[in-house]
Protein backbone atom coordinates (compact mmCIF):
# COMPACT_ATOMS: atom_id res chain seq x y z
CA UNK A 1 0.00 0.00 0.00
CA UNK A 2 1.38 3.31 -1.09
CA UNK A 3 1.87 6.06 1.93
CA UNK A 4 -0.70 8.76 2.26
CA UNK A 5 0.02 12.25 1.98
CA UNK A 6 -0.57 15.13 4.66
CA UNK A 7 -0.72 18.89 2.83
CA UNK A 8 -0.41 21.76 4.14
CA UNK A 9 -1.46 25.03 2.47
CA UNK A 10 -1.40 28.69 2.44
CA UNK A 11 -3.75 31.01 0.39
CA UNK A 12 -5.38 34.69 0.82
CA UNK A 13 -7.82 34.97 3.60
CA UNK A 14 -11.63 34.12 1.50
CA UNK A 15 -9.66 32.29 -0.82
CA UNK A 16 -9.91 28.98 1.15
CA UNK A 17 -13.19 27.80 0.45
CA UNK A 18 -11.65 27.96 -3.48
CA UNK A 19 -8.74 25.98 -2.75
CA UNK A 20 -10.98 23.28 -0.71
CA UNK A 21 -13.15 22.17 -3.07
CA UNK A 22 -10.26 21.99 -5.95
CA UNK A 23 -8.55 19.49 -3.13
CA UNK A 24 -12.02 17.93 -2.47
CA UNK A 25 -12.38 17.30 -6.16
CA UNK A 26 -8.71 15.64 -6.75
CA UNK A 27 -9.46 13.30 -3.90
CA UNK A 28 -7.99 15.21 -1.18
CA UNK A 29 -9.76 14.71 2.71
CA UNK A 30 -9.93 18.05 3.99
CA UNK A 31 -8.81 18.15 7.76
CA UNK A 32 -8.05 21.62 10.20
CA UNK A 33 -8.31 24.63 8.52
CA UNK A 34 -8.77 28.25 9.24
CA UNK A 35 -9.20 31.12 6.83
CA UNK A 36 -5.95 31.26 5.09
CA UNK A 37 -5.13 28.05 5.76
CA UNK A 38 -5.98 24.64 4.72
CA UNK A 39 -4.93 21.25 5.46
CA UNK A 40 -5.57 17.59 3.78
CA UNK A 41 -4.69 14.33 3.47
CA UNK A 42 -4.47 12.21 0.58
CA UNK A 43 -4.79 8.37 0.66
CA UNK A 44 -2.14 7.66 -1.57
CA UNK A 45 1.60 9.05 -2.26
CA UNK A 46 1.16 12.22 -4.39
CA UNK A 47 2.14 15.33 -5.46
CA UNK A 48 1.42 18.31 -3.63
CA UNK A 49 -2.02 20.53 -4.99
CA UNK A 50 -1.29 23.30 -6.97
CA UNK A 51 -3.54 25.89 -8.49
CA UNK A 52 -4.50 29.52 -8.94
CA UNK A 53 -4.98 30.23 -5.13
CA UNK A 54 -2.45 27.90 -4.09
CA UNK A 55 -0.12 30.15 -2.72
CA UNK A 56 2.32 27.71 -0.84
CA UNK A 57 2.22 23.76 -0.64
CA UNK A 58 4.49 22.19 2.08
CA UNK A 59 4.10 18.03 3.17
CA UNK A 60 2.77 18.53 6.69
CA UNK A 61 5.56 16.83 9.43
CA UNK A 62 3.39 17.90 12.62
CA UNK A 63 2.10 20.65 14.60
CA UNK A 64 3.22 21.89 17.95
CA UNK A 65 1.20 23.87 20.36
CA UNK A 66 1.93 26.16 23.52
CA UNK A 67 3.21 29.10 25.04
CA UNK A 68 7.18 28.21 25.61
CA UNK A 69 9.19 28.65 22.49
CA UNK A 70 11.58 26.91 23.68
CA UNK A 71 9.77 23.54 24.66
CA UNK A 72 8.12 24.41 21.52
CA UNK A 73 10.82 24.11 19.84
CA UNK A 74 12.27 20.91 21.27
CA UNK A 75 8.96 19.17 19.95
CA UNK A 76 9.37 20.47 17.08
CA UNK A 77 13.09 18.26 17.24
CA UNK A 78 10.90 15.12 18.49
CA UNK A 79 8.74 15.65 15.49
CA UNK A 80 10.94 15.12 13.02
CA UNK A 81 13.17 12.64 14.37
CA UNK A 82 10.10 10.56 14.20
CA UNK A 83 9.59 11.65 10.71
CA UNK A 84 12.94 11.20 9.51
CA UNK A 85 14.68 8.41 11.50
CA UNK A 86 17.86 8.98 9.35
CA UNK A 87 18.02 13.10 10.01
CA UNK A 88 18.53 14.48 6.91
CA UNK A 89 18.88 17.93 7.51
CA UNK A 90 17.25 20.64 5.62
CA UNK A 91 18.86 23.04 3.21
CA UNK A 92 16.57 26.30 4.95
CA UNK A 93 14.38 27.00 7.16
CA UNK A 94 11.12 29.48 6.29
CA UNK A 95 8.75 30.65 9.33
CA UNK A 96 5.96 32.96 8.38
CA UNK A 97 2.26 33.63 9.35
CA UNK A 98 -0.28 32.40 7.59
CA UNK A 99 -2.54 35.53 6.60
CA UNK A 100 -4.62 37.34 9.66
CA UNK A 101 -7.25 38.80 7.15
CA UNK A 102 -7.71 39.73 3.58
CA UNK A 103 -5.01 41.75 2.01
CA UNK A 104 -5.35 45.38 2.24
CA UNK A 105 -7.73 45.10 5.06
CA UNK A 106 -6.38 47.26 7.87
CA UNK A 107 -3.36 47.79 5.93
CA UNK A 108 -2.22 44.00 5.85
CA UNK A 109 0.42 42.96 3.67
CA UNK A 110 1.14 38.99 3.42
CA UNK A 111 4.38 37.32 4.91
CA UNK A 112 7.06 37.45 7.50
CA UNK A 113 6.29 40.35 10.90
CA UNK A 114 7.91 40.74 13.30
CA UNK A 115 6.87 38.00 15.20
CA UNK A 116 7.30 34.99 13.18
CA UNK A 117 11.20 36.60 12.88
CA UNK A 118 11.45 36.19 16.43
CA UNK A 119 10.04 32.22 16.46
CA UNK A 120 12.21 32.37 12.94
CA UNK A 121 15.62 32.83 14.91
CA UNK A 122 14.26 30.75 17.99
CA UNK A 123 13.85 27.57 15.99
CA UNK A 124 17.21 28.71 13.84
CA UNK A 125 18.86 28.24 17.09
CA UNK A 126 17.55 25.00 18.46
CA UNK A 127 17.49 23.33 15.27
CA UNK A 128 20.44 25.00 13.42
CA UNK A 129 23.19 21.78 14.93
CA UNK A 130 20.89 19.13 14.08
CA UNK A 131 18.12 19.42 11.48
CA UNK A 132 18.83 23.03 9.00
CA UNK A 133 22.27 23.71 7.66
CA UNK A 134 21.94 27.49 6.24
CA UNK A 135 23.20 30.29 8.04
CA UNK A 136 20.10 32.33 8.48
CA UNK A 137 16.59 31.57 8.82
CA UNK A 138 14.16 33.00 5.71
CA UNK A 139 16.82 32.75 3.24
CA UNK A 140 15.61 32.70 -0.34
CA UNK A 141 16.20 28.83 -1.21
CA UNK A 142 17.89 28.08 -4.84
CA UNK A 143 16.02 25.16 -6.87
CA UNK A 144 16.34 21.91 -5.86
CA UNK A 145 16.92 22.50 -2.05
CA UNK A 146 14.72 21.34 0.85
CA UNK A 147 13.19 23.79 2.68
CA UNK A 148 11.86 23.05 6.32
CA UNK A 149 8.57 24.96 6.75
CA UNK A 150 6.90 26.29 10.02
CA UNK A 151 3.77 28.44 9.39
CA UNK A 152 2.08 30.32 12.60
CA UNK A 153 -1.68 29.73 12.63
CA UNK A 154 -1.47 31.46 15.59
CA UNK A 155 1.53 32.54 17.67
CA UNK A 156 0.72 30.04 20.10
CA UNK A 157 -0.01 27.13 17.35
CA UNK A 158 2.47 26.04 14.68
CA UNK A 159 2.42 23.90 11.79
CA UNK A 160 5.62 21.66 10.44
CA UNK A 161 5.87 20.51 6.77
CA UNK A 162 8.46 20.58 4.08
CA UNK A 163 8.64 21.33 -0.01
CA UNK A 164 10.98 20.99 -2.35
CA UNK A 165 12.32 24.79 -3.56
CA UNK A 166 11.16 25.02 -7.64
CA UNK A 167 9.95 27.92 -9.18
CA UNK A 168 10.32 31.55 -7.92
CA UNK A 169 7.11 31.28 -5.16
CA UNK A 170 8.48 28.44 -3.70
CA UNK A 171 11.88 29.98 -3.49
CA UNK A 172 10.84 33.02 -1.06
CA UNK A 173 9.21 32.50 2.31
CA UNK A 174 6.08 32.21 2.60
CA UNK A 175 5.79 32.53 -0.99
CA UNK A 176 6.15 36.39 -0.37
CA UNK A 177 9.21 38.46 -2.62
CA UNK A 178 11.49 40.10 -0.24
CA UNK A 179 11.92 43.33 -2.01
CA UNK A 180 14.25 45.87 -0.85
CA UNK A 181 12.93 49.62 -2.49
CA UNK A 182 15.35 51.71 -3.65
CA UNK A 183 12.96 54.68 -2.63
CA UNK A 184 9.82 54.47 -0.81
CA UNK A 185 7.32 53.46 -3.48
CA UNK A 186 4.29 55.46 -4.63
CA UNK A 187 1.71 52.97 -4.15
CA UNK A 188 1.46 49.19 -2.75
CA UNK A 189 1.53 48.31 -6.62
CA UNK A 190 4.84 48.44 -6.91
CA UNK A 191 5.56 45.63 -4.90
CA UNK A 192 2.77 43.58 -7.07
CA UNK A 193 3.96 44.97 -10.12
CA UNK A 194 7.78 43.38 -8.95
CA UNK A 195 6.05 40.20 -7.87
CA UNK A 196 4.65 39.48 -11.18
CA UNK A 197 7.43 40.52 -13.19
CA UNK A 198 9.74 37.72 -11.39
CA UNK A 199 7.40 35.58 -11.77
CA UNK A 200 6.56 35.63 -14.93
CA UNK A 201 10.63 35.38 -15.75
CA UNK A 202 9.39 37.77 -18.39
CA UNK A 203 13.44 39.03 -19.52
CA UNK A 204 12.98 42.99 -18.99
CA UNK A 205 15.88 44.76 -20.22
CA UNK A 206 16.83 48.60 -19.19
CA UNK A 207 15.75 50.58 -22.78
CA UNK A 208 13.00 48.10 -23.56
CA UNK A 209 10.10 50.01 -23.52
CA UNK A 210 6.79 48.68 -21.46
CA UNK A 211 3.37 50.39 -21.09
CA UNK A 212 1.26 50.27 -18.51
CA UNK A 213 -3.09 50.81 -18.44
CA UNK A 214 -4.50 51.87 -15.44
CA UNK A 215 -1.22 53.35 -14.52
CA UNK A 216 -2.10 56.07 -11.69
CA UNK A 217 -0.58 56.79 -9.07
CA UNK A 218 2.63 55.21 -10.50
CA UNK A 219 3.72 52.32 -7.66
CA UNK A 220 3.90 49.71 -11.00
CA UNK A 221 5.74 52.42 -13.34
CA UNK A 222 8.15 53.18 -10.32
CA UNK A 223 9.48 49.41 -10.37
CA UNK A 224 9.40 49.68 -14.42
CA UNK A 225 11.68 52.46 -14.40
CA UNK A 226 13.87 51.29 -11.19
CA UNK A 227 14.74 48.28 -13.93
CA UNK A 228 15.51 51.03 -16.08
CA UNK A 229 12.88 50.60 -19.07
CA UNK A 230 10.82 53.12 -20.63
CA UNK A 231 7.80 53.73 -19.61
CA UNK A 232 4.54 54.81 -21.02
CA UNK A 233 1.25 55.14 -18.65
CA UNK A 234 -1.94 54.95 -20.06
CA UNK A 235 -4.12 56.62 -17.39
CA UNK A 236 -7.26 59.79 -17.37
CA UNK A 237 -6.38 60.08 -13.74
CA UNK A 238 -3.09 62.00 -12.32
CA UNK A 239 0.39 60.59 -11.70
CA UNK A 240 2.34 61.17 -8.55
CA UNK A 241 4.91 63.77 -9.46
CA UNK A 242 7.95 61.72 -8.39
CA UNK A 243 6.62 59.57 -11.40
CA UNK A 244 5.82 62.19 -14.03
CA UNK A 245 8.87 64.27 -13.69
CA UNK A 246 11.32 61.34 -14.39
CA UNK A 247 12.90 61.32 -17.42
CA UNK A 248 11.97 58.22 -18.98
CA UNK A 249 8.47 58.17 -18.21
CA UNK A 250 5.52 59.53 -20.54
CA UNK A 251 2.47 59.96 -19.34
CA UNK A 252 -1.03 59.61 -21.67
CA UNK A 253 -4.07 60.98 -20.08
CA UNK A 254 -6.54 58.95 -21.62
CA UNK A 255 -9.01 55.64 -20.99
CA UNK A 256 -7.09 52.49 -22.70
CA UNK A 257 -9.74 51.80 -25.18
CA UNK A 258 -9.47 55.28 -26.21
CA UNK A 259 -6.00 55.59 -28.01
CA UNK A 260 -4.98 55.15 -31.37
CA UNK A 261 -3.22 51.54 -31.70
CA UNK A 262 0.18 53.40 -33.29
CA UNK A 263 1.01 54.64 -29.06
CA UNK A 264 2.00 51.50 -28.71
CA UNK A 265 4.39 50.87 -31.71
CA UNK A 266 8.25 49.51 -30.09
CA UNK A 267 6.87 48.98 -27.06
CA UNK A 268 7.49 45.22 -25.54
CA UNK A 269 5.30 44.77 -22.87
CA UNK A 270 2.10 45.59 -21.39
CA UNK A 271 0.64 45.90 -18.00
CA UNK A 272 -2.32 46.23 -16.99
CA UNK A 273 -4.10 47.14 -13.70
CA UNK A 274 -7.21 49.22 -14.24
CA UNK A 275 -10.36 49.04 -11.94
CA UNK A 276 -12.54 48.24 -15.11
CA UNK A 277 -14.38 44.87 -15.38
CA UNK A 278 -12.77 41.73 -16.72
CA UNK A 279 -14.21 41.24 -19.79
CA UNK A 280 -14.13 45.12 -20.67
CA UNK A 281 -10.38 45.11 -19.71
CA UNK A 282 -10.00 41.86 -21.96
CA UNK A 283 -11.56 43.50 -25.25
CA UNK A 284 -9.30 46.72 -24.49
CA UNK A 285 -6.03 44.13 -24.91
CA UNK A 286 -7.34 42.19 -27.71
CA UNK A 287 -7.91 45.18 -29.73
CA UNK A 288 -4.54 46.43 -28.95
CA UNK A 289 -2.13 42.73 -29.22
CA UNK A 290 -4.48 41.59 -32.10
CA UNK A 291 -3.63 44.35 -34.22
CA UNK A 292 -0.76 43.79 -37.36
CA UNK A 293 1.44 46.33 -35.86
CA UNK A 294 1.52 45.08 -32.34
CA UNK A 295 4.84 43.78 -31.14
CA UNK A 296 4.87 42.65 -27.57
CA UNK A 297 6.14 40.12 -26.12
CA UNK A 298 4.52 39.56 -22.91
CA UNK A 299 1.75 40.87 -21.05
CA UNK A 300 1.30 41.19 -17.41
CA UNK A 301 -2.69 41.63 -17.05
CA UNK A 302 -4.44 42.03 -13.53
CA UNK A 303 -7.98 40.98 -13.49
CA UNK A 304 -10.64 41.66 -10.36
CA UNK A 305 -12.47 38.51 -9.50
CA UNK A 306 -14.79 40.98 -7.19
CA UNK A 307 -15.76 37.98 -4.92
CA UNK A 308 -14.31 34.30 -4.89
CA UNK A 309 -17.28 32.97 -5.68
CA UNK A 310 -16.90 34.53 -9.26
CA UNK A 311 -13.47 32.01 -9.45
CA UNK A 312 -15.04 29.86 -12.40
CA UNK A 313 -14.72 32.55 -14.53
CA UNK A 314 -11.31 32.69 -14.49
CA UNK A 315 -11.50 29.56 -17.05
CA UNK A 316 -13.16 32.18 -19.32
CA UNK A 317 -10.92 34.77 -19.39
CA UNK A 318 -8.03 31.91 -19.60
CA UNK A 319 -9.87 30.52 -23.13
CA UNK A 320 -10.38 34.64 -24.22
CA UNK A 321 -6.46 35.13 -24.20
CA UNK A 322 -5.89 31.85 -25.61
CA UNK A 323 -7.43 33.05 -28.58
CA UNK A 324 -5.06 35.59 -29.21
CA UNK A 325 -2.39 33.03 -29.95
CA UNK A 326 0.17 33.20 -27.54
CA UNK A 327 2.74 31.05 -26.81
CA UNK A 328 2.31 30.55 -23.16
CA UNK A 329 -0.23 31.58 -20.94
CA UNK A 330 -0.13 31.19 -16.71
CA UNK A 331 -2.25 32.81 -13.86
CA UNK A 332 -2.05 32.72 -10.58
CA UNK A 333 -3.30 34.81 -7.45
CA UNK A 334 -0.16 36.66 -6.33
CA UNK A 335 0.90 36.94 -2.99
CA UNK A 336 0.50 40.44 -3.23
CA UNK A 337 -3.07 40.45 -5.00
CA UNK A 338 -6.13 41.14 -3.65
CA UNK A 339 -9.48 39.52 -4.86
CA UNK A 340 -7.77 39.47 -7.80
CA UNK A 341 -5.37 37.13 -10.30
CA UNK A 342 -2.29 38.13 -12.45
CA UNK A 343 -2.15 36.67 -16.09
CA UNK A 344 1.04 36.24 -17.55
CA UNK A 345 1.20 36.27 -21.44
CA UNK A 346 4.21 35.51 -23.75
CA UNK A 347 2.79 36.53 -26.64
CA UNK A 348 6.37 35.55 -28.82
CA UNK A 349 9.89 35.36 -27.78
CA UNK A 350 12.33 37.95 -26.91
C1 LIG B 1 -5.57 49.99 -9.09
S1 LIG B 1 -5.35 51.58 -9.79
C2 LIG B 1 -3.81 51.35 -10.59
C3 LIG B 1 -2.61 51.40 -9.70
C4 LIG B 1 -1.36 51.61 -10.52
N1 LIG B 1 -1.11 50.47 -11.39
C5 LIG B 1 -0.14 51.88 -9.69
O1 LIG B 1 0.87 51.21 -9.93
O2 LIG B 1 -0.15 52.76 -8.83
C6 LIG B 1 -6.48 51.56 -11.12
C7 LIG B 1 -6.36 52.71 -12.09
O3 LIG B 1 -7.10 52.39 -13.26
C8 LIG B 1 -7.47 53.62 -13.85
N2 LIG B 1 -8.47 53.36 -14.90
C9 LIG B 1 -9.79 53.11 -14.78
N3 LIG B 1 -10.34 52.91 -16.00
C10 LIG B 1 -9.33 53.04 -16.91
C11 LIG B 1 -9.24 52.92 -18.32
N4 LIG B 1 -10.32 52.63 -19.07
N5 LIG B 1 -8.04 53.10 -18.92
C12 LIG B 1 -6.95 53.39 -18.19
N6 LIG B 1 -6.97 53.50 -16.83
C13 LIG B 1 -8.14 53.32 -16.22
C14 LIG B 1 -7.94 54.43 -12.66
O4 LIG B 1 -7.92 55.81 -12.98
C15 LIG B 1 -6.92 54.04 -11.60
O5 LIG B 1 -5.88 55.00 -11.53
Amino acid sequence: MSKPTFAMLCCACGAEQVVKSEMAEKGWRLAFSRPGFVTAKNDSDVSLPEGIFVRTASRSIGQVRGTDATRMVEELAVQLAEHDPNRRSFDQLHVWPKDRVPIGRFGFEPGVDEVSKVVADEVYAGLRETWVKCDAPNRIAQPGERVLDLVLVEPSHWFLGTHEADVWPTRWPGAVQPVQPVEEPVSRAYYKAAESITWSGFDMKPGDVAVEIGSAPGGACGRLLELGMRVIGIDPAEMDPRINEHPNFQHIRARGGDLPRRQFRNAKWLLVDSNVRPDQTLTTIENIVTHRQSDFVGLLITLKIGEYRAAPLIEKWFQRIVGWKPQQVHVRQLARNKCEVCFAVTMKSA
